[in-house]
């Protein structure tokens, strides 16, 4: 495996911030644009800029696009959105190596296993993370919250070998591997299907779903079916009421990814979150009636 064979797919918040932190801990990554974003940048190394709270730093990257991709990838970081990532995969498949490790970055769940079926050799893991970060132009990023980073391999018994074992010293993103990544999945999916619609909803900050009136109401429907959920697929998830309000607490003046996404008229990670979360209910017999109102009433509003 060639040290320094790292590739991201797409070039938004999360895969800006995995590029910069790949290259503060020396590595040389490649960002991979879709091919109408790469023709529109003449020079094919750009100045990618790392910003966090009191210091700036700025890297040179190289940038591809499927068609200019000239060797082998080991290593893949999927970044796009869940709903972009199936096919902004199918166009480097033919560039990847057969034992190439994919690490999937997106939010929500169902994206990650329709890609681990559809690429049967390879190992693939799958992140869930609580960093937060904001693009404030193009390949410029700000690192606004430390976090963390759960990774996982998606497939019993694979994982455990090289893989991304190197992101755990020597590199400023907190990266914990874990063998239970599923259940961390899970566990964001748990609080995001809650807020995340419903701010999009309300055009609200997460904070004023604590409102002692109709949106808190909703809210803490949409959290009892969630429960209901993760019990029948005998999920772990203690307190989830407790961590809900918490986030909506500390992240009381966010705009959430959803509500940031509405308002920009773009199509939502919805679907792989209370979409997921309903399917799931229907297959077990769980009553998600709340999910289901919001998700109605999102679409009659034009969000999807
Ligand atoms: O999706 C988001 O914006 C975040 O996960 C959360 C927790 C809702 C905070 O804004």
């Amino acid at each position: 495996m060639h040290a320094d064979n790292w590739y991201i797919l797409g070039a938004g918040s999360i895969g800006c911030l995995w590029a910069a932190s790949l290259c503060h801990k020396g590595e040389s990554p490649r960002l991979i644009l879709r091919e109408s974003s790469y023709q529109q940048f003449g020079q094919k190394r750009i100045p990618l800029k790392l910003s966090t709270p009191g210091q700036t730093s700025l890297f040179d990257v190289d940038i591809v696009s499927p068609e200019t991709i000239d060797n082998p990838i080991n290593r893949l970081i999927v970044c796009t959105k869940a709903q972009d990532s199936l096919a902004a995969l199918n166009s480097v498949k033919p560039h990847l190596t057969d034992n190439c490790q994919i690490l999937l970055l997106q939010n929500g769940m169902g994206s990650q296993q329709i890609i681990r079926d559809a690429l049967p050799t390879q190992t693939v893991w799958a992140g869930s993370s609580t960093d937060g970060a904001y693009l404030s132009s193009p390949f410029e990023v700000h690192h606004a919250g430390q976090g963390q980073t759960w990774i996982g391999s998606l497939r019993n018994g694979q994982g455990s070998e090289q893989g991304f074992n190197d992101l755990s010293d020597h590199f400023r993103l907190k990266v914990i591997q874990c063998n239970t990544i599923e259940q961390k999945l899970w566990e964001k999916l748990a609080i995001n299907s809650c807020i995340n619609g419903l701010t999009a909803l309300f055009n609200c900050r997460n904070g004023e779903l604590l409102d002692n009136g109709e949106k808190q109401a909703w809210l803490d429907e949409l959290i009892a079916e969630t429960c209901s959920v993760l019990a029948a697929l005998e999920i772990r998830a203690t307190s989830l009421k407790e961590k809900v309000h918490g986030v909506c607490q500390t992240t009381a003046s966010n705009i959430s990814s959803t509500c940031q996404d509405a308002r920009k008229g773009r199509v939502t990670e919805l679907s792989f979150i209370n979409g997921f979360l309903i399917k799931q209910a229907n297959i077990l017999g769980v009553s998600v009636s709340s999910h289901n109102r919001l998700m109605d009433q999102l679409s009659a509003a034009g969000i999807r």
